[in-house]
């Protein structure tokens, strides 16, 4: 993905990743992936950290729909933080949502003092999974969970050459690790009643209708927020992705954990 200065998510990205997944939301499934993530979480009246909040329809989702008191959502980028601020305010939930531009590292929280530490599809930036595992152990309250989205590699070993291929297409700083991993590091941490689920056979069928509304019937809606060139290299990265789907190395998982 193009990429303006410092930036990996400039405006016209997020403009076509919401035209992709809807209004607030910039990774697969929207909302029906969110309830998913939540099924069985009791999260009306708490506190809530969304790690890499990206466009805001996750912290607006959070309060609106599921009645959290409170939720902050963290995010490393600039323009992401203004567009997902915006939106906030266009929803009147500057009260409940707060939208905090953070340096990458530990988050700026004090100890045991949020209910959820959730994230979506963000974590793949953060290549020290250890690190940060031990640090939402760190802010979660005694009996808070860590549930998580996020996109895995099947190995820790050198990716296939048809992964290579697709990560430096997508050219957005992946630091991506596998299952065995992600389960070590939670472990690490303190976490219990860890469970991982794998999203694989779920997001390689529909990453396929993704690619065939990028070069079909939806082209023309793509076109207004890409010029010709940019929405072929999407339809590049979309090739790519489907290669490494289709042989399982690419996993996108759900997981979660519990802080005794
Ligand atoms: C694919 S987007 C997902 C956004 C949102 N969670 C969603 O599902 O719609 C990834 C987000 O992670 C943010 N990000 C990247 N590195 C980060 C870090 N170290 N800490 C917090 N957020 C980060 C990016 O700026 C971007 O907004």
């Amino acid at each position: 993905m193009s990429t303006t200065g410092e930036e990996h998510y400039p405006q016209d990205s997020i403009l076509f990743l919401e035209k992709m997944w809807g209004d607030g939301f910039l990774s697969p499934g929207g909302p029906e992936e969110v309830r998913r993530l939540l099924s069985g979480l009791d999260v009306a009246g708490r506190t809530i950290v969304d790690i890499g909040s990206g466009a805001g329809g996750i912290p607006i989702l959070l309060a609106d729909r599921y009645g959290a008191a409170s939720v902050i959502g963290l995010d490393v980028e600039a323009t992401m933080v203004a567009h997902a601020r915006a939106k906030v305010e266009r929803a009147g939930l500057q009260d409940r949502i707060e939208i905090r531009r953070v340096e990458p590292g530990p988050m700026p929280l004090p100890d045991a003092s949020v209910d959820i530490v959730f994230s979506k599809d963000s974590i793949v930036h953060i290549p020290d999974k250890e690190a940060l595992a031990a640090d939402a152990f760190r802010v979660l309250k005694p009996g808070g969970w860590f549930v998580a989205s996020d996109w895995l590699i099947f190995h820790d070993g050198e990716p296939s050459p048809g992964m290579a291929d697709y990560i430096a297409k997508e050219d957005l700083d992946f630091g991506m690790a596998s299952p065995a991993r992600y389960r070590r590091a939670l472990e690490a941490a303190g976490f219990v009643d860890i469970s991982l689920t794998n999203r694989n056979p779920w997001y390689r069928t529909v990453a396929r209708e993704e690619l065939a509304r990028l070069e079909g019937a939806g082209r023309d809606a793509f076109l207004t927020v890409l010029d010709e060139a940019a929405l072929d290299e999407q339809v590049g990265i979309w090739r790519a992705m489907i290669v490494v789907f289709d042989s399982g190395e690419h996993c996108p998982h759900h997981f979660r954990g519990r802080k005794p």
